[in-house]
């Protein structure tokens, strides 16, 4: 698929049907991820790849839908049904660390990131994951979890404390009876968005 057409297409899926997410699709959905750029080529991101049903049980168990809200709730029972969970995971100690190697050492203090790239970069591969995912026909969403769902998290999964889940990566055959995703045409105008030469400037 051509790129635009896949930047046209990319939205949030969370309805799905019961087709498994092939393993050939799954390969392609984590080298697209690899793919990602990262500060120092540092490579600070991880994917738990989860498909097997016991594992996502667990996943979901693992989750904090409090308190309770009929909307909310009845989505995230829909989002459930997703086949396949790829949750992206990153590490600030490793940034510290390769920001500490020799061909760093021109940074001056350890006060050098205007954002954590930790976060910058795990986002990136996740959204190579969404992009992938329409480039080979199926749907995904990005989902973010609470704080309570993290050391949860961790601990039903064996996950070092070192490494901090970003969200999860949901996956697999869109619904077929299930109509556009909610809220996506009500994008702000490139007006508000863009600025051009200074902030203000058309
Ligand atoms: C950091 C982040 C967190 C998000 N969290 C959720 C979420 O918890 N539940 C959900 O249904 N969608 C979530 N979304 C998806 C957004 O709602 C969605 O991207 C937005 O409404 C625009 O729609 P579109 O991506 O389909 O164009 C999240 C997106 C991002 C980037």
């Amino acid at each position: 698929m051509e790129l635009d057409e896949v930047l046209r297409r990319r939205r949030m899926v969370r309805h799905f049907s019961d087709e498994a997410v092939s393993a050939e699709d799954l390969d392609a959905l984590v080298a697209a991820a690899l793919r990602a750029p990262s500060a120092g080529f540092t490579q600070g991101f991880r994917l738990l790849v989860l498909t097997d049903p016991a594992d996502r049980e667990r996943l979901w168990e693992a989750t904090d839908w409090s308190p309770p809200d009929p909307q909310r709730d009845r989505m995230a029972a829909e989002m459930r049904a997703a086949p396949a969970v790829i949750v992206p995971l990153c590490s600030e100690a490793a940034y510290r660390e390769r920001y500490a190697e020799p061909d760093k050492a021109w940074i001056p203090d350890e006060d050098i990131w205007a954002v954590p790239y930790w976060y910058v970069d795990a986002g990136f591969a996740a959204m190579l994951v969404l992009l992938k995912a329409v480039d080979l026909g199926l749907g995904a969403v990005f989902i973010g979890q609470t704080p309570r769902f993290v050391p949860r998290f961790r601990e039903a999964f064996g996950v070092p404390d070192a490494f901090e889940p970003i969200g999860l990566v949901l996956v697999g055959h869109r619904h077929p009876d299930v109509g556009p995703a909610y809220r996506s045409e009500r994008r702000r105008p490139v007006e508000e968005m863009v600025h051009r030469g200074r902030w203000g400037g058309r």
